[in-house]
């Protein structure tokens, strides 16, 4: 992907495309409010291995990544207030509302 935008491929170790992980602007939706210093995170599992339980897992791969790389002082994710499987995941690993 252009390394202008902060967009990173994750593959399997078959380097088979699983997923993505974007950050910053990258991160962040129109509309939304991003006043607050943090860095935003975006994430999408590939559709077809998406409900597998797995959601979690590549988060947390996500966070850590992110923690080594851009050593932000805090996350944030913007989540869709339907999408109740996303919000699970973050909740899970420690995210509040
Ligand atoms: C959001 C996403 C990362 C979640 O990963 P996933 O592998 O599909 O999710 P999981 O199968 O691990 O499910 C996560 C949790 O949501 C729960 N869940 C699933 N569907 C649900 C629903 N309709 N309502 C409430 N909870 C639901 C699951 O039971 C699970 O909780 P549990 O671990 O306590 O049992 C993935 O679906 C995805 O990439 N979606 C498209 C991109 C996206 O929505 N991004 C959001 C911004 S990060």
């Amino acid at each position: 992907m252009h390394p202008q935008n902060t967009f990173y491929t994750i593959m399997d170790e078959n380097s088979e495309l699983v997923a993505y992980c974007s950050f910053g602007q990258d991160g962040q939706v129109t509309g939304a409010d991003y006043r607050d210093q943090a860095l935003d995170i975006g994430m999408g599992i590939r559709p077809d291995l998406t409900g597998r339980g797995k959601g979690a897992e590549y988060a947390k791969a996500v966070l850590e990544f992110a923690d080594s790389f851009f050593k932000p002082k805090a996350f944030r994710v913007t989540i869709a207030a339907f999408n109740k499987r996303a919000i699970r995941v973050w909740q899970k690993l420690g995210f509040q509302h």
